[in-house]
This record gives structure tokens, C-alpha cells and sequence, in this order.
């Protein structure tokens, strides 16, 4: 029996956008393989070195540090969005070839599926999830139908032309005739498109589970990297308001091909405060000001009335502005909120945390008081993790407890912490803010592992 103390797992521990990608990147430094093992180009990771910014959507942040990175059984691949994404990585002198791995059993988005997925929504109206559109759902769906094309058939043109022919007709007739949607390209059209793909793909061709396996048999660094989060998980996430694969630990094994042994530590990433985008639930939202002039906001005023009078419709859109919050994927604004202690205790029965790391504390700077949620209640019972029951998810009220903000420091005020940081651990954060980590880590009981101040992979502070 193998339990794997060099391999690491980072996922998100709230709606997505808690900065995986950065702590991905950090720990990429020292890894041997990097593995990304469900979602597709729903996902977007945000990497900054020294001010040069990369956004990943579907290669593994490990790339970016010349190591072996692979996609596994569990993603769900658009062709078209890699190719481009391996060109423009490429382009900022990243090595692709010898590095990048496919497995062949990943699925392909297909191009009715961002048709259907677009079909879908329009149907339900104001009932709709909010997706991002790339046809994630329905290629997932079609997985489960028995009706994907996987990699293994996108870089077999036979086996390709065989399956196009069997499925584009159905797909046509339901997108046309449900749908009323007359937009999918002519069948040669597709078929020479993707086998163009597949050519240009073919040499990644890798048994993911099998390099897993020998990396961890060998002892090797294995970093898994994780996509959207905890709540966006399909069947403990806040459905219908989800996303269609597994976002939780657990879905290591089923996106890689290996055995829960292989997981070593289950890292959550924080943020410090919530975002979403998208509709559903979400309990400690701050309502968002309605900017018409939006290009024109003036920050100031906002960070005025918002340090003034800590009211509620400001600090929302502080929030929002502070931290940039703006989707890498689709560029939606995404709503904000409190941090919410009740989400990550969930997310830790789901994953069983061995550590946190809590990002984008820097963002909370300059509040004159911070709330965070510490559990909720209906009616008069307390309760401590997220109902089973969607109906009185609905319900819940956040309860609060009010702690005392800190200075809104300067880049190179940060940069000091981060310096001083090395010696002193959290204990170099404004004293506030360090109060905030700790009554953090006191109400969940899960050590918090890093804090990170800012956006670039050197912004961090480790506990010591
Ligand atoms: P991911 O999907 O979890 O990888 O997160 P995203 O990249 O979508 O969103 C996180 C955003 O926050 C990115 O723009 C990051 O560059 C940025 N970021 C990460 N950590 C920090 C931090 O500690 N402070 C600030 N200000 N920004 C951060
Ligand atoms: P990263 O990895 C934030 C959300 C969408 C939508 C719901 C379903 O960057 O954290 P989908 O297109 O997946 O069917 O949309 O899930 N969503 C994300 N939100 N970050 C993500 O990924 C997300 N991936 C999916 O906004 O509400
Ligand atoms: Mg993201």
C-alpha cells in the first residue's frame, strides 16, 4: 500500500476563482508532474511572474515551469481552444512538445456542444445557470449517454469520420427541431476541421493513469490541480447551479485513473473573502451597486463611503473593484461577499483538508470592520454545515461575527510583509489581519498553510 506523501491536491474551496492557479504555480516550482483531471475551458487560471500574466484554461499551470504536465481522463477537451492555447504559451517561449500529456480517453467538445449549451439556457430563461457557454454540460452529458468522442477517436480519422457520421444527424435534427437553432456547420466542414486537430494533437498522446502511477510509485512530486470549486461540484455543489464534473477531491481518481491513496494532502484554496459567478444561492452575498457609467467609477469615492459608512450596497462593488473581480473565462463581473466558514467546514467533510491557503487577503485592506459567517441559522437552530436540503439552504441566515479591519497597505508596503514574512511567518501581517487568519483557522480547526498578498507568485507568506 502506497499513501503517496509527495503528491498534493489543490482545489477550490469555495465557487471557483479562489487563485488555485497561483498556488499551483508556487508549488509547481518543485514538482515533478502536474496534473489536471477534470472541467475544460470552463476553467481559467491566472499565473503572474514579475508583472507577465498567463491564463490558463485547459493546459496545467505546470508548463509554465518546463515540467511534465498532463490532462487526464476526467477533462472534457475542445481541440480548437488548446491548439491555441499551446500557440500563445508557446509564443511567451513556453516548451509544449515533450512536456504536455493527453490521455485518450478524455472527451471532445464537440461543435454542438456549445450549441446546445447556449439552447439550453435561452430555454430556461430566468431559471438559467449562468454558464460559460463552451459546452461543457452537454459534452459531459454526452460521456455519460455513451456518445462522446474521445481523444482516442479525435486523432483516428476513420474512427472519427465513423462516429461524426453516426452523431451529426441527431444532433441536428434535436438542435433544429427542439432548439430551433440552424447554426451548426456542414458535417465535411467538422469532420476536416477536427481531424486537423487531432494531427496537430496526436503527439501528446499519454496513459495519464499509468504516468500518475509511476510518478507516485517512484516517489516523485505530484501536484493535481484542481478547477472551479467545492460548491460547483455536480452532485455536492449547489445544484442546479453547478458545473457538470467532479470538483472535489474525490475527483482525482475518477479524472486520473488511481487509486484515493494517491491523493497525499488535499489542499484548499481560500479566498478572503466569496465570489461566484453565475446564478444560485449564496448567503453572504453584499448586493452590488447598479454603475451605469461603469468604465468611469471612480474607486475613491467608493472606497469613501465604503471605509465611512461600511455599508453594505458599497462594499460589495469595493470587493469587486479591490480585488478585480471580473471572470478570467468569460469576463462577467462575479458577485461578492463574506467569507463564508460555514462553506469551507463543508468543503472539509467532502475533502478532509490537511491545510488552507487563504488568498487575496490584500483585497480586504482599507475596510474599517470585516464579517465573517460563521455558521447560519433557521429560524433558531444553529447550523454548522450546508443543508442537504436545497429548500432550506434557501433559508439559512448568516450569523456574523465583526472583526476590526486593517490599513490598506501599498504594493511595496506588501512586499515588506512578504520580505519580513520569511523570518516571522503571519506574524509579519498587520495585526489585524493576522487576528483575521487566526480566528479563521479557530473556528474551522484546519491549519492555514500560506496567505497571499497580491497577485504574483512571489506575493505569499508561509506559516513558519
Ligand atoms: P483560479 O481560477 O482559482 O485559478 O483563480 P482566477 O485566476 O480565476 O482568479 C484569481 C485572481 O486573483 C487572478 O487574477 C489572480 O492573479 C488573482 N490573485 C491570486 N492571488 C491573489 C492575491 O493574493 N491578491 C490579489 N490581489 N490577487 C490575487
Ligand atoms: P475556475 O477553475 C468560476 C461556473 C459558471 C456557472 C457554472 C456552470 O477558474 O475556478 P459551466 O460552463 O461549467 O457549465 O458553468 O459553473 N463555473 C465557474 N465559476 N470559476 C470557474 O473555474 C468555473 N467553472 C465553472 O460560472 O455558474
Ligand atoms: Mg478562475
Amino acid at each position: 500500500m502506497h499513501n503517496s506523501p509527495n503528491s498534493t491536491v489543490i482545489l477550490g474551496a469555495q465557487w471557483g476563482d479562489e487563485g488555485k492557479g497561483k498556488l499551483v504555480d508556487v508549488l509547481s516550482e518543485k514538482a515533478d508532474l502536474v496534473v489536471r483531471y477534470h472541467g475544460g475551458n470552463n476553467a481559467g487560471h491566472t499565473i503572474v511572474r514579475d508583472g507577465e500574466v498567463f491564463k490558463m484554461h485547459l493546459l496545467p499551470a505546470g508548463l509554465i515551469w518546463n515540467k511534465r504536465s498532463v490532462i487526464g481522463a476526467g477533462v472534457v477537451i475542445d481541440p480548437k481552444v488548446l491548439l491555441e492555447e499551446i500557440k500563445t504559451i508557446e509564443g511567451k517561449g513556453v516548451k509544449v512538445k515533450g512536456n504536455l500529456g493527453i490521455d485518450p480517453r478524455a472527451h471532445i467538445i464537440m461543435p454542438w456542444h456549445p450549441l446546445f449549451d447556449a439552447a439550453r439556457e435561452m430555454k430556461k430563461g430566468d431559471k438559467k445557470i449562468g454558464t460559460t457557454g463552451r459546452g461543457i454540460g452537454p459534452a459531459y452529458e454526452d460521456k455519460c449517454a455513451r456518445d462522446g468522442i474521445r481523444f482516442e477517436d479525435l486523432i483516428n480519422p476513420q474512427i472519427l469520420e465513423a462516429k461524426i457520421a453516426n452523431l451529426y444527424p441527431l444532433k441536428q435534427e434535436i438542435l433544429e427541431k427542439v432548439f430551433l437553432v440552424k447554426t451548426l456547420a456542414p458535417e465535411k466542414q467538422i469532420l476536416e476541421d477536427y481531424i486537423a486537430y487531432g494531427k496537430a494533437l496526436s503527439l501528446y498522446t499519454t496513459d495519464v493513469s499509468e504516468a500518475v502511477d509511476e510518478a507516485i510509485k517512484a516517489d516523485k512530486v505530484v501536484v493535481f490541480e484542481g478547477a472551479h470549486g467545492v460548491l460547483l461540484d455536480i452532485g455536492f455543489g449547489t445544484y442546479p447551479f453547478v458545473t457538470s464534473s467532479h470538483a472535489l477531491s474525490a475527483g482525482v481518481g475518477i479524472g486520473v485513473g488511481v487509486g484515493p491513496q494517491a491523493l497525499g494532502k488535499v489542499e484548499g484554496v481560500v479566498k478572503a473573502y466569496t465570489t461566484r459567478v453565475g446564478n444560485g444561492p449564496f448567503p453572504t452575498e453584499l448586493p452590488l451597486e447598479t454603475v451605469k457609467e461603469d468604465m468611469e467609477y471612480n474607486l475613491n469615492h467608493l472606497k469613501e463611503r465604503s471605509l465611512h459608512k461600511n455599508d453594505d450596497s458599497f462594499l460589495g462593488e469595493f470587493l469587486r473593484r479591490q480585488g478585480f473581480e471580473f471572470g478570467t473565462t468569460t469576463g462577467r463581473p462575479r458577485r461578492t461577499g463574506w467569507l463564508d466558514l460555514v462553506i469551507i467546514r463543508t468543503g472539509n467533510r467532502l475533502n478532509y483538508y490537511t491545510g488552507l491557503h487563504i488568498t487575496k487577503l490584500d483585497v480586504l485592506g482599507g475596510l474599517e470592520t470585516i464579517k465573517l459567517c460563521t455558521h447560519y441559522k433557521i429560524d433558531t437552530r444553529k447550523v454548522d454545515y450546508i443543508p442537504a436540503l436545497t429548500e432550506e439552504f434557501n433559508q439559512v441566515e448568516p450569523q456574523y461575527i465583526t472583526l476590526n479591519g486593517f490599513e490598506n497597505l501599498s504594493f511595496e508596503q506588501w512586499k515588506d510583509v512578504v520580505e519580513e514574512g520569511k523570518l516571522k511567518g503571519f506574524h509579519a501581517l498587520p495585526k489585524h489581519a493576522y487576528d483575521y487568519i487566526k480566528m479563521i483557522e479557530k473556528y474551522l480547526d484546519i491549519p492555514v498553510l500560506s496567505v497571499s498578498v497580491g497577485p504574483d507568485r512571489s506575493a505569499i507568506i508561509w506559516k513558519q
